[in-house]
């Protein structure tokens, strides 16, 4: 059994089980859009994000800098303080005793006498070994609160209303226990459903998957993000929700004045958003306009390719938009999974790519398309 220590300027995040590959590209590519240098290790299921700054941190930026990415992931639940870990490399250890053998040595000894506290326990992933008993997340709970009062007598536990939350998390690669600090806005990102805006229409993507897309254009704020067919504006808000600046250009005159309703409606709605009533395929920005293209492009029933056939759609649509785009954007969509497009689009944009599936329901899978320019 491997053991390591970690200080305390160093965190983990724990990421959504849904799809793990997406969620670390996902974090990867926010990491890509910050100016503080981090080391990150990924955990063997891609489930946990071990976090190390590079440089030499006060805890209050570090904290800022942990916080600011949590608030925009779709994928990452939750970050906390690394106040230990261990990973297992073969076997499980086989007793609570043996995980938390490293206590004694660790930063738990140093937390605030006075706060009141709590511990919540979480399994993720298949449980093997000690793991498989029902009971496991109470017990390591109560085990791990105990631990902590042996060493600082005067902490309180409160379940219901804590001065600070600990967690627990166990998995066949390790066991990780740290300071709770912060909660992804996902569930806050998932109310604010497309249904609830001023204009709805069935074609509009939900506001997660579609946050998620304009993540993985790993775009700093003030930067400039195209979507060629916007719609009812989902990447438009989610991007100047983060400060990105971007242009809508939509063919449909009632699907661009919805997305002016949504927009001007959405609190959060940052100015430097544009929208054009024209066609994808024929337009006219200056070269090296813009960072990256995120965008939902015509299918299925709800949205109207205007008579052309998708893969032509799209062809023309990259080969137009081809020189607007600087070196090393990014270009991110979403088409059904069956649809053969990617190596023709590669070819276009001189790019390499990336490929994760989305799976909507029965009859629909997703898959969402990075490409990545030279
Ligand atoms: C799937 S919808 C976009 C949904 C959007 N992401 C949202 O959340 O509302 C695709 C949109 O592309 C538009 N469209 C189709 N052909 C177009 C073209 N040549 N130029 C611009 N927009 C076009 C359709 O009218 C439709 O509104």
């Amino acid at each position: 059994m491997a053991k390591r220590y970690h200080s305390s300027s160093n965190f983990f995040f724990l990421l959504s089980g849904e799809n793990p590959e997406l969620a670390v590209f996902e974090f990867e590519s926010v990491l890509s859009t910050l100016d503080v240098q981090i080391d990150i290790e990924i955990s063997p299921d891609n489930r946990i994000i071990d976090f190390h700054f590079i440089d030499p941190f006060s805890k209050d930026s570090a904290l800022d800098v942990v916080i600011s990415i949590i608030k925009r992931t779709t994928m990452a639940h939750f970050c906390c303080e690394n106040l230990f870990q261990v990973s297992f490399s073969a076997t499980l250890p086989a007793s609570f005793e043996k995980l938390t053998s490293i206590f004694q040595s660790t930063s738990i000894r140093d937390l605030t006498p006075d706060l009141s506290f709590s511990v919540i326990t979480k399994r993720i992933g298949e449980p093997v070994g000690l793991f498989k008993k029902q009971e496991i997340t109470q017990d390591f709970s109560a085990f791990l609160g105990s631990k902590i009062q042996e060493f600082n007598f005067r902490k309180v536990v409160d379940l219901e209303n804590p001065d600070e939350k600990f967690i627990a998390i166990l998995s066949k690669h390790g066991v990780w226990f740290g300071k709770f600090i912060f909660q992804s806005l996902r569930n806050e990102v998932r109310l604010r459903t497309s249904h609830k805006r001023p204009f709805f229409h069935p074609s509009s993507m939900n506001p997660i998957l579609q946050r998620t897309m304009v993540n993985l254009a790993a775009l700093k704020p003030g930067e400039w993000l195209l979507d060629p067919f916007c719609g009812t504006g989902g990447a438009l808000i989610e991007s100047s929700r983060l400060g990105i600046q971007s242009v809508g250009v939509e063919i449909d005159r009632r699907m661009i004045w919805g997305a002016g309703q949504n927009l001007v409606r959405d609190h959060d709605f940052n100015e430097k958003t544009h929208l054009i009533f024209g066609d994808a395929t024929k337009l006219c920005f200056k070269t090296n306009s813009f960072s990256a293209i995120v965008t939902d492009p015509p299918y299925g029933t709800a949205a109207s390719t205007q008579g052309l056939d998708l893969i032509e759609l799209l062809k023309k649509t990259f080969k137009e938009l081809y020189s607007l785009l600087k070196p090393g954007s990014r270009v991110v969509f979403a088409v059904p999974s069956d649809l053969d497009i990617e190596d023709r689009v590669a070819e276009i944009l001189k790019a390499t790519y990336k490929i994760f599936f989305h799976y909507v329901h029965r009859s629909l899978t997703r898959k969402i398309l990075v490409f990545i320019l030279q």
